[in-house]
């Protein structure tokens, strides 16, 4: 079933010089193709979108003030099981639970700076394709 999913690389995955390292994990996955990329910093109205669900939760300030700390890269990327296929490439939330062979659990410590994001189902993809790369 082909899929399309909304990846963002962290202002941490950039500022450490992961972009490539990471990318490149995508990118040698059978038969996915990325469909956009694009660099930018993220304005509060973006984050507050994106993040929405996270509102009034304890890390959700400092979580927008890491994210907007620097800029990401933006990826859509398409092809078989794609949502549930980057979420296992990233691991889970926590780095340190993540297992080394995972994006988080090779180069993660911190919850907050956990270098990617993934969307979790098709309808957030939906939702968070349409506010990263509207008309596409
Ligand atoms: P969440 O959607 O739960 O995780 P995921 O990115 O794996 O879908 O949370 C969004 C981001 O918020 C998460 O990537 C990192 C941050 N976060 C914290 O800083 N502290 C926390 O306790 C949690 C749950 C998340
Ligand atoms: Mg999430």
């Amino acid at each position: 079933m082909s899929q399309r999913t909304l990846v963002l690389l962290k202002p941490d995955a950039v500022r450490r010089g992961l972009i490539g390292e990471i990318i490149g994990r995508i990118e040698r996955k059978a038969g996915w193709q990325i469909t956009a990329l694009e660099l930018r910093e993220l304005d509060q109205d973006t984050l507050e979108q994106h993040y929405g669900e996270h509102q009034g939760k304890p890390f959700y300030e400092p979580l927008v003030a890491f994210m907007s700390s620097g800029p990401v890269v933006a990826l859509v990327v398409e092809g078989e099981r794609v949502i549930e296929g980057v979420r296992a490439l990233a691991g889970p939330t926590d780095p340190i639970a993540a297992a080394p062979g995972s994006i988080r659990g090779d180069y993660g410590t911190i919850v907050r700076e956990n270098l990617i994001h993934a969307s979790d189902s098709e309808e957030s993809a939906a939702r968070e394709l349409k506010i990263f790369f509207p008309g596409r």
